[in-house]
């Protein structure tokens, strides 16, 4: 009876019988998500300041210069990161919550019956399934940011560690925490298969399935870090911060 009850009365957007502050999240995702996004726009329009001493920008990384190319060199090699991103299953349920609000939370109403609902299978949501392409892309990407890292510690051909060789470092690791929790990926080493063929490659997918679990703090932290590299890079570049030697 009490079904049949709540089902007759027309839902509005955000009916719900939650009594916690539910909008709080998806909010704090927009703001994220949106400054980021903001900044990442800006840095890469800029095609300058994205080098000091070792230092490359990983929006910049790695550097393709072409004389055939007369925009930003970021724009040449962001794409694979953005689509990365935006193709993630962490972000798209984010952003389906801040910037779509369908719906905006667990059991808030997002104002329609949801009757024409076809989740990812049609136009234009089904191009979603192109994350595991992504993260091909994403993963070659981390070859080349190791390889700054370990050119950042190279100053004038002698070792050092600088505060930026420390955030390049954190930087690199985040992502590649990023991209080892991604679901792609450990539906690619285990998740894949009915059984496995030896307990080394049971342990791995452990391993594998362990950080998976954290995907969105991964995620964001490494959202935040990649953004700050740019930035530490660009305020030493124009003279704005000062690079602190450690070693
Ligand atoms: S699911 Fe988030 S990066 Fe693949």
């Amino acid at each position: 009876m009490v079904t049949i009850l709540n089902q007759s009365k027309k839902e509005t957007f955000g009916t719900t019988q939650r009594k916690d502050l539910w909008w709080l999240e998806p909010l704090v995702y927009a703001i994220g998500l949106g400054l980021f996004l903001l900044y990442a726009t800006w840095a890469a329009f800029q095609g300058k300041n994205y080098e000091f001493g070792p230092y490359l920008s990983p929006f910049y990384s790695p550097l393709l210069i072409f004389d055939w190319w007369h925009f930003s060199p970021a724009f040449l090699i962001l794409w694979i990161p953005a689509g990365f991103r935006a193709t993630c299953y962490y972000y798209r349920k984010a952003y389906y919550r801040s910037y779509f609000m369908d719906p905006p939370a667990c059991a808030v109403s997002e104002g329609c019956s949801g009757e024409k609902y076809t989740g990812e299978t049609t136009f234009p949501f089904i191009f979603q399934n192109i994350h595991r392409y992504f993260l091909l892309g994403a993963t070659v990407l981390l070859f080349f940011l190791w390889s700054d890292v370990i050119k950042a510690f190279n100053f004038n051909g002698q070792f050092g560690v600088g505060v930026g060789t420390v955030v390049l470092f954190a930087n690199t690791f985040l992502l590649t925490m990023y991209s080892l929790s991604c679901h792609s990926f450990r539906h690619l080493i285990g998740g894949c298969m009915d059984s496995f063929k030896c307990g080394y490659q049971f342990k791995i997918y452990e391993k594998i399935s362990c950080a998976n679990e954290h995907h969105m703090f991964w995620a964001w932290t490494s959202l935040f870090m990649v953004g700050f590299a740019d930035f530490y890079i660009r305020m030493c570049s124009m003279g704005v911060w000062t690079d602190i030697r450690l070693l």
